[in-house]
């Protein structure tokens, strides 16, 4: 079969954390899909283990090849050396004509770094994202900019992303707005769970007991330590004034979340903390809530989409459209500001369905399609 697909483009996708996996996957397949024109490498470094993997296997996705570099608690010193190490061989056994990374975690930045290195060209998806904070989101601000300064082509998701990018002076030929594909994740993924029942089969008789359910995700480095639990008094007072209510924490890995959730958060009758949920799984639960606390940023892009509001619990975002739109608010990490908001959310109708309103800044599901299309009208690979 590979002797009929002559001068193809070879797209080397790295990714490693769930928020790459998912918003890399749409594009992987569809590149896959186009293989006259294509041909796919898939790289995962495995900065996340259990959390990646839970990802490729929804997507029915097999890396290439695995870097498995995760450690427990490690270090960004650690993140960074080992993956940029890692990536010298994997340059030379692959030898890609376009490395594509995603966003902004230690995977993106290194993966694009060494795609330098190697003299390939670098496309990022998700481009020209900032608050103009380097601490805030910490290190992300700082990845994204450093990625910027590499990449060739620049993905931006929204007309603002474009605009940060060009008021940085990167020339506009090489910007497209394409779209967020994680709108094409999320959107492939409904189509598949349309009807389904409850995914979990222990969380399934415990949700019929509740008139309404509160989903709650946490993560950012920036909030580890005082922020982390001020946010945590929130929810367990919301949950004890809200019995009626299920507020259900599926409770990332990072052992800096783990310890302040578990002590602040377990015992309270209505309030469940779970293990990460398969995307599958948490896309079911986004459905089935009427309202969403997070600090994530998938979260933030896909929830408007699905009409559920956010309570952000950031104190600055790089995604001010969903802001300016009214569907998500900023919430930082103040605990009366948690209370009030929420608490809003849950009583007041009129003000609920203001922030509900089924609009999506951040894609239509084309996004994948875009970029690949872009890719190959320029790329001539002899
Ligand atoms: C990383 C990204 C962040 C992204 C987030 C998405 C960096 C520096 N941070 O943060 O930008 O928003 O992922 O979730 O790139 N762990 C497991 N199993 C897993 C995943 C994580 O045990 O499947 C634990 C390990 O102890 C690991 C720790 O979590 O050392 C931290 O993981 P790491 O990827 O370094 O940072 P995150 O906080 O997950
Ligand atoms: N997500 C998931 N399972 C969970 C929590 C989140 O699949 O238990 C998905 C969510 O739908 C979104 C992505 O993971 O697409 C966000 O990942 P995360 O919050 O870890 O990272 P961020 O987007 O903040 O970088």
């Amino acid at each position: 079969m590979k002797g009929i697909f002559l001068n193809r483009i070879k797209l080397m996708f790295v990714f490693g954390t769930r928020p790459e996996a998912i918003k890399l996957s749409p594009l992987i397949l569809q590149a896959h899909a186009r293989n006259n024109k294509f041909e796919t490498v898939a790289i995962a470094t495995a900065q996340h283990r259990a959390m990646m993997d839970d990802v490729l296997s929804a997507f029915g996705i097999k890396p290439d090849a695995d870097m498995n570099i995760m450690t427990p608690g490690q270090t960004l010193f650690m993140l960074t050396s080992r993956i940029l190490s890692g990536m010298e061989k994997i340059m030379e056994q692959f030898q890609p004509d376009v490395v594509v990374v995603q966003g902004d975690t230690a995977t993106a930045y290194t993966a694009s770094l060494a795609g330098y290195y190697a003299r390939k060209k670098v496309a990022h998806v998700e481009a020209g994202l900032r608050t103009g904070n380097k601490w805030a989101p910490f290190p992300e601000e700082i990845y994204r900019k450093m990625i910027s300064s590499i990449a060739d082509y620049h993905f931006a998701p929204t007309e603002t992303s474009r605009q940060n990018l060009l008021k940085e002076n990167y020339p506009d030929s090489a910007i497209h707005v394409t779209g967020n594909t994680v709108i094409d994740a999320l959107l492939w993924m409904e189509e598949r769970l349309r009807g389904a029942p409850c995914p979990l089969e222990d969380f399934a008789p415990v949700l019929e007991r509740y008139k309404r359910l509160v989903l709650i995700t946490g993560h950012r480095r920036e909030n580890f330590g005082e922020p982390f639990l001020r946010i945590c008094t929130a929810l367990r007072e919301m949950a004890m004034k809200n019995p009626d209510v299920c507020f259900a924490y599926p409770v990332h890995l990072n052992p800096n979340v783990q310890k302040p959730v578990h002590a602040i958060l377990e015992g309270i009758g209505n309030f469940f903390l779970l293990p990460p949920l398969s995307y599958p799984d948490f896309v079911w639960m986004m459905r089935k809530s009427c309202l969403i606390i997070s600090d994530s940023g998938g979260v933030q892009e896909e929830a408007p989409a699905l009409s559920k509001p956010v309570l952000v619990t950031r104190r600055i975002s790089e995604r001010p459209e969903a802001i300016e739109a009214g569907v998500i608010k900023l919430v930082g990490d103040d605990t009366e500001k948690i209370i009030y908001e929420s608490q809003r959310l849950l009583d007041d109708p009129a003000y609920y369905k203001s922030m509900a309103r089924g609009i999506s800044p951040y894609g239509d599901g084309r996004a994948s399609e875009r970029i690949l299309d872009i890719l190959s009208g320029s790329l001539k690979v002899s």
